[in-house]
Parts: C-alpha cells; sequence; structure tokens
C-alpha cells in the first residue's frame, strides 16, 4: 500500500494567509498613461506596509521591462500582457499578499480576463478617472506629444481606445482628490480583506 507523507502536499492559501495574517486580494488599477496609477499604488503600499500588511505592486516598470518584454502595444500583445500579469498576480493572491495592479488596461474585456483569471472575490476594479487633457498636460513621459505628432502608433487615448470602465469598485479622479483621500478610499475599499479573524 502506498502511504503518502503528509509533507508532501504543499501548503494550501489559507496556510499562509494564517502565517501573514492578512488576506490576499488584488487592487487592480486601471486608466490612461499619466493618469496617476503608480502614484496611488505606491500612497497605498506605503500605508498597508506601515499597518503591516504585506503588498506586492506590478506595474509597467517592472513587467514590460522583463517578463513581458517581448511584447508592445497592438490589440493581441495588450492581451497578452494583461494575461500573465493576471496569472503573475493570482500566485501573489494565493499566497495572501495584497497585490496591486497597475496598468492601462484599455477594453473591458481585458479587464474581464484578468477579474475571471483572478476570480472575482479575490477583485477589485479601481478605476483612475483622470480626465484625458490633464494626462496630457502633466505628460510625465513626453509620450503624448510623440503621440500627437504621430511618432508612438496605437497610443491609449491618442490613437488607441481607452474605454471607461462600467462599473468599478471605486473611481478616483487624481485632478480633483488630494493623495492622501485617494490612499484612504482605497484603503477602505479593501478594509474587511486586511485583518481576518
Ligand atoms: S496595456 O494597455 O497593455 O495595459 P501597460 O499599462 O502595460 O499597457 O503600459 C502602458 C505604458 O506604456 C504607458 O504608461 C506608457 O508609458 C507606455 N506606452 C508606450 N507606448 C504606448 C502605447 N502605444 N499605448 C499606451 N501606452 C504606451
Amino acid at each position: 500500500m502506498l502511504v503518502y507523507p503528509i509533507f508532501d502536499k504543499m501548503l494550501s492559501r489559507k496556510d499562509k494567509e494564517q502565517l501573514l495574517r492578512q488576506q490576499g486580494i488584488m487592487i487592480w488599477m486601471t486608466g490612461l498613461s499619466g493618469s496617476g496609477k503608480s502614484t496611488v499604488a505606491i500612497g497605498v503600499e506605503r500605508e498597508l506596509h506601515r499597518r503591516g500588511i504585506l503588498c506586492r505592486i506590478l506595474d509597467g516598470d517592472n513587467i514590460r521591462a522583463g517578463i513581458n518584454s517581448n511584447l508592445g502595444f497592438s490589440e493581441e500583445d495588450r492581451r497578452e500582457n494583461i494575461r500573465r500579469i493576471a496569472e503573475i498576480g493570482k500566485l501573489f493572491v494565493d499566497t495572501g499578499i495584497v497585490t496591486i495592479a497597475c496598468f492601462v488596461s484599455p477594453t473591458n474585456e481585458l479587464r474581464q480576463m484578468a477579474r475571471n483569471i483572478i476570480g472575482s472575490s479575490d477583485f477589485r476594479e479601481v478605476y483612475i478617472s483622470t480626465p484625458l487633457a490633464e494626462c496630457e498636460r502633466r505628460d510625465v513621459k513626453g509620450l503624448y506629444a510623440r503621440a500627437r505628432r504621430g511618432e508612438v502608433k496605437d497610443f491609449t487615448g491618442i490613437s488607441a481606445p481607452f474605454e471607461v470602465p462600467e462599473h468599478p469598485d471605486l473611481s478616483l479622479d487624481t485632478s480633483r482628490m488630494t493623495l492622501e483621500e485617494e490612499v484612504t478610499a482605497v484603503v477602505e475599499l479593501i478594509s474587511k480583506r486586511l485583518r481576518p479573524e
């Protein structure tokens, strides 16, 4: 008779969550380039870290420079970009980590795919609704100016579509709120998941 020793069974999400004394969740930030997704994410991470909550931010800089360095901005590449990010995000969520994804994710279909991969109960959609005019005015990376000159093709908001989310869990317009208000709103959104009994 085969006896399976107990040590060949991987520990569960619940085991990790008990160790960390927190619950995993995905905060999915969507919005135009330059809308402020990463700034809000960093503010949320700092606040949660201060409260003893382990977080992980996934954003364009650490994902498109590394695992997704072979992808561009065609519809197909954006789909593959978001698919991989959602799969990676799921690994973090399943480890009990509060995970914050900051990607343009410009269509309902892409955001729905991410939600399906991660699972609806672990997924919160935060729409950073800063208007295009304000993102273009900030133009942190100079990409809007280049896109207007036709030097960047398929640029979201200029020459590629951005579909406004239909039912986000939260909408934040960074041209009308302070960072502190935005961070408070996101923390409030997930507050029930932070210190479960
Ligand atoms: S997504 O559409 O596939 O979700 P992602 O969030 O990874 O996009 O990357 C967007 C970032 O890439 C933008 O903030 C911008 O800095 C840069 N970028 C470069 N080219 C484009 C483009 N054609 N459209 C949108 N963003 C671009």
